[in-house]
């Protein structure tokens, strides 16, 4: 799957981000080994505490789902209401998720509405933590 196609999920997952607190609005796309997307955006908590980025929504839902074979993941983020701007790249807590379940090669896209920044997480976290 070309990176544009994914980052198109991700671009509709951010549709249905809830951050009123922030105003910041995020989606994320995640693809399988077997061609399934998982779409995740950001819900924010009253309580700050509970909320939950759009990329770890997105890998809960797949791995509650039985999936933990991914490929690549697409990320979009922005003031809400907005087109995206700039490159949301994944924050640290995230990165330690995606590195439970993901390779290093995972492919990361980001988009920052003209252009596309592909790294992978082997590159985004370097020597991760692991039991
Ligand atoms: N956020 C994400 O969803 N993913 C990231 O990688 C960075 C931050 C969310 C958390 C919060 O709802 C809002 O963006 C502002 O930090």
């Amino acid at each position: 799957m070309d990176a544009m196609t994914l980052i198109n999920e991700a671009m509709l997952a951010r549709e249905n981000s809830y951050s009123p607190y922030s105003g910041f609005a995020v989606g994320a796309a995640l693809l399988t080994g077997d061609g399934r997307i998982y779409r995740g955006c950001n819900i924010e908590n009253g309580a700050y505490g509970p909320s939950i980025c759009a990329e770890r929504t997105a890998v809960f839902k797949a791995v509650s789902e039985g999936d933990r074979d991914f490929e690549a993941i697409a990320i979009v983020g922005g003031k809400a209401g907005e087109k995206p701007a700039s490159f949301c790249p994944p924050c640290g807590v995230c990165r330690q998720v995606l590195s439970e379940f993901c390779k290093a090669e995972l492919k990361v896209y980001l988009y920052d509405g003209n252009n596309i920044k592909e790294s992978s997480l082997g590159e985004l976290l370097p020597m991760a933590f692991a039991l």
